[in-house]
């Protein structure tokens, strides 16, 4: 947010400001220096040699500048995180009572940005001085210049008053030339944070030429699935079959790679080995948003936008409100957005914090089913809810899978038993695969999971 707001802003100050003032010091510099080659082109010879004075310095310091420049902004970039963070976690920090402890972070941060900020001006100041010692010392040789010119009758004193203020003109534009290459390099290390942001790559790139999507995919298939996401391997070698409008239930414990194993299948992720395929085609083959629109997504964390009810569920497309209040209906939502008192007009900025989140989950719910993906993947959807309300977004979850391929990973063993498939993963590997009921015979490890949950 530092860089598309603040560093472009200090870069549109010097794109605006800047370069008109450039044009006007640039022509008046030239024009001077062609009248003093006019007027004594050997004078203009010993005053090259103070151009060295003046740039040297200069560039030394705006070298400290930028160095400085960097730092402050990467402390800037620091205090927003932990400013956004603070805000927006607001209620962990009454909760904990630690609103000492954060004001002492901030106050840590902000005094770390000042001494930053300070050194920067410092710097800046000291330039200054430097520049008029130049300056003075320039004089003092024209002074001794012009009276040995006068004396051996080489120039009139009017000649030389002439030849000062010509001196004096093109004096001018340098010197606001130097301090703007100083404040150049100041928002240049603007200018590179955002070229930086700018020229960063996308991890994904989809083919040159993408296959097509089959319009109504048949079969999901994942062959030998490899993945790691440092030196570890979270997938240890998995294959998984879906076909159309058959739902697959992922179990096991935490951290067993069920959410890494989902989240290859929008390409999140690319798999280390193996191959994902959509009837018989590998994904990587697809254009990548081709292939994530195909697919719906619902997570424990339901994510709403601060819009009204009505463009949360829309989201993007431009449904009418009929098709939002069907969707909502099958998402057992429209009831309770109706007891709003805007129905689906109102805003989230105002209702959200409001809404339970069996309601929120019922929201994403409904933007799925509007979506209409051919493909769903339900990760731990109602894990974060009550009872009471995890059965009415169960029902609509049910409705959202209807006629679907879906892999849902479920906390809740109650929630999965009608799955074709049930596929117990441990450490990233595949300890059983059968139906509820069979793997309730078999007697292992989903047997114990399951009778662990019956006891609660
Ligand atoms: N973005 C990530 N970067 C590094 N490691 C991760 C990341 N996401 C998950 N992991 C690790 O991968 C393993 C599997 O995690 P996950 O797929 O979330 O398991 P599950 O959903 O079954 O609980 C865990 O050990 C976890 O720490
Ligand atoms: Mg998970």
């Amino acid at each position: 947010m530092n860089r598309v707001l603040g560093d472009v802003a200090v870069v549109q100050g010097l794109a605006s400001g800047m370069v008109s003032d450039l044009i006007k010091q640039v022509t008046t510099a030239i024009v001077m220096v062609f009248i003093l080659i006019k007027m004594d082109w050997i004078a203009l010879l010993g005053l090259m040699f103070f151009f060295p004075c003046v740039f040297l310095p200069v560039r030394y310091f705006s070298k400290m500048i930028r160095r400085q420049g960097h730092r402050a902004q990467g402390g800037q970039d620091m205090l927003l995180q932990r400013l956004k963070e603070v805000l927006s976690n607001m209620r962990v920090v009454k909760a904990f009572a630690r609103e000492d402890y954060e004001s002492t972070r901030f106050r840590g941060l902000s005094h770390g940005l000042y001494s930053l900020g300070m050194k920067v001006v410092r710097i800046q100041g000291l330039s200054s001085p430097v520049m008029e010692t130049v300056g003075g010392l320039l004089l003092a040789c024209l002074a001794l210049y012009g009276t040995i010119r006068i004396k051996s009758g080489a120039m009139t004193g009017g000649e030389f008053l002439a030849f000062l203020l010509v001196i004096y003109a093109l004096y001018d534009p340098i010197r606001s030339l130097t301090k703007m290459y100083a404040d150049l390099q100041m928002s240049t290390v603007a200018l590179e944070r955002v070229f930086r942001l700018l020229d960063s790559k996308p991890t994904l790139v989809g083919p040159a030429n993408p296959t097509p999507m089959p319009e109504h995919p048949k079969l999901l298939q994942l062959e030998n699935i490899k993945f790691s996401y440092g030196k570890d391997e979270v997938l240890k070698g998995l294959d998984l079959t879906v076909r159309k409008g058959e739902t697959v239930a992922l179990v096991g414990g935490s951290g067993g790679g069920k959410t890494t194993l989902v989240n290859l299948v929008p390409r999140f992720f690319d798999p280390n080995e193996g191959r994902i395929t959509i009837d018989g085609i590998d994904i990587r083959e697809f254009d990548p948003r081709e292939l994530r629109k195909r697919i719906g997504i619902v997570t424990q964390e339901t994510l709403l936008f601060m819009d009204t009810i009505h463009d949360n569920i829309a989201y993007g497309l431009t449904a009418s409100r009929a098709q939002v209040e069907a969707a909502a209906r099958k998402a057992y939502a429209h009831d309770f957005i109706m007891a709003m008192p805007k129905g689906y007009n109102s805003p989230m900025a105002e209702t959200g914090s409001t809404l339970s989140g069996g309601q929120r989950q019922r929201i994403a719910i409904a933007r799925a089913l509007l979506q209409d993906p051919p493909i769903l993947i339900l990760d731990e959807a109602t894990s974060s809810l009550d009872t009471e309300s995890e059965r009415l977004v169960q029902q609509a979850l049910e409705n959202l899978m209807r006629n679907r391929t879906s892999i849902v990973i479920a906390h809740r063993l109650s929630t999965i038993q009608f799955a074709d498939e049930i596929i117990v993963l441990q450490n990233g590997e595949l300890v059983e695969r059968g139906t509820h009921f069979g793997l309730l015979e078999d007697n292992k490890v989903y047997k114990k999971l399951y009778d662990l949950q019956s006891f609660v």
